[in-house]
């Protein structure tokens, strides 16, 4: 299945709603059948029925249907951010008592769960330095039953070796789980290296406006049956129609916002990376990158988020430079059509090390745009 059709053509019925091209927003609580017999077989079958919207709705299974194709995925739930994903796969896998080896420095509210929440269900988490597959072997223990991994991850881009990992695990009884938002499918397909559970925040590349927060779940048909009928029917955390339907629309630009920026976030470093105002810069197509390679082999395109630190530490200076700029917004998240700055400045006091770390995401503006008010204001540092 090519990505037009699953992007154009995939799960669109639209004899059944007038031919119309887009689809509608089926904006329902619940759905009422004309028979017992037609009522009690829906609720028999409620995976593939309608019955109430916190389980199933077409809006939101015509785009459940699109983000599995796209990961080539048997199956996908969507919920409603990329925190409620983390936690109902993660849960899912889980029982108390057992053992989780997480990659160090994941997504906060994934650290949060497994250091805060599921402790209180004695629930361990060992955090490892991802770069080495040993680190993972070493600190398996016989209760481990679940690796947690992010590659990369969203500040300094380090990357896992998925494959490596997955035949670890699967030797090894474990199941594991990946954030794959820095990704998105088309740059990374966890599944094809034998991950078993891909999650996302969807709030970023897949919508991509900055309008709607969701979360995804792909995976096995047997292990998104068993999360829908358990932790996602419980916890309850859908997503709406309406957030359904503007997600199915910014995944027909889903392609082209991806390349146009790609493509800009390799102009703008080029161009960071010759001024003496940095001190350091990382991502996984950097030339200076350690693990490059990996990054070859497992990710297809170069993504459109980086960091730098300044030479500069001083603070007041920093945030005049953040300040300054007219094409970059201070915020969190990524994926949208506006470049954005995390300043890590706001995150950690003035004598830290870190202090003077910047993570950048290159947004759908001209890269000449970009780079001008870089320029411009790098004289401030
Ligand atoms: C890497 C990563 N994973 C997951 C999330 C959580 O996604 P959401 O904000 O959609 O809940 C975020 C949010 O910033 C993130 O950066």
């Amino acid at each position: 299945m090519n990505q037009s059709f699953i992007i154009n053509q995939l799960a669109e019925e639209r004899e059944s709603y007038f031919n119309a091209v887009a689809p509608p927003i089926i904006q329902t609580s619940n759905f009422a059948y004309p028979t017992v017999d037609e009522f009690k077989f829906a609720i028999e079958n409620e995976k593939e029925e309608h019955i109430y919207t916190r389980g199933n709705n077409p809006t939101v299974d015509m785009l459940c249907k699109k983000m599995a194709a796209l990961e080539g995925a048997e199956d996908c739930l969507m919920v409603g951010s990329g925190a409620a994903a983390i936690s109902n796969a993660v849960i899912s896998q889980i029982n108390a008592g057992e053992h989780i080896i997480s990659v160090r420095n994941p997504y906060t509210w994934a650290n949060h769960l497994m250091t805060k929440i599921l402790t209180r269900f004695n629930v361990e988490t060992t955090f490892v330095d991802g770069t080495n597959i040993e680190n993972f072997i070493k600190a398996c223990r016989p209760n481990t039953k679940l690796i947690y991994l992010e590659s990369p991850n969203s500040w300094t881009f380090e990357l896992q070796d998925l494959k490596g990992i997955a035949e670890f695990a699967k030797s090894k009884g474990i199941i594991t789980i990946i954030d794959n938002s820095y990704c998105t499918a088309l740059c990374q397909k966890p599944l094809e290296f034998g991950i078993d559970l891909v999650v996302y925040s969807a709030t970023k590349y897949y919508n991509g406006h900055s309008d709607v927060v969701a979360g995804a779940i792909c995976g096995s048909r047997e292990k998104i049956s068993q999360i829908f009928h358990n932790e996602f029917m419980t916890l309850g955390n859908i997503l709406s129609p309406q957030n359904a339907w503007l997600m199915l629309r910014s995944l027909r630009t889903l392609s082209i916002r991806l390349k146009q920026s790609s493509e800009t976030t390799l102009k703008v470093i080029d161009f960071l990376k010759n001024s003496d105002k940095i001190e350091q810069l990382w991502y996984p197509f950097s030339n200076d990158n350690p693990q490059i390679e990996l990054a070859q082999r497992q990710m297809k395109m170069p993504m459109g988020m980086f960091t730098v630190s300044f030479k500069e530490k001083r603070v007041d200076k920093i945030k005049k430079f953040c300040e300054s700029l007219q094409n970059f917004l201070i915020a969190v998240s990524w994926g949208g059509h506006e470049s954005l700055i995390m300043p890590k400045c706001a995150f950690v006091s003035a004598d830290d090390p870190q202090v003077s770390m910047l993570r950048f995401y290159i947004g759908l503006e001209e890269a000449s745009t970009l780079i001008d008010d870089l320029e411009k204001n790098l004289a401030i540092l």
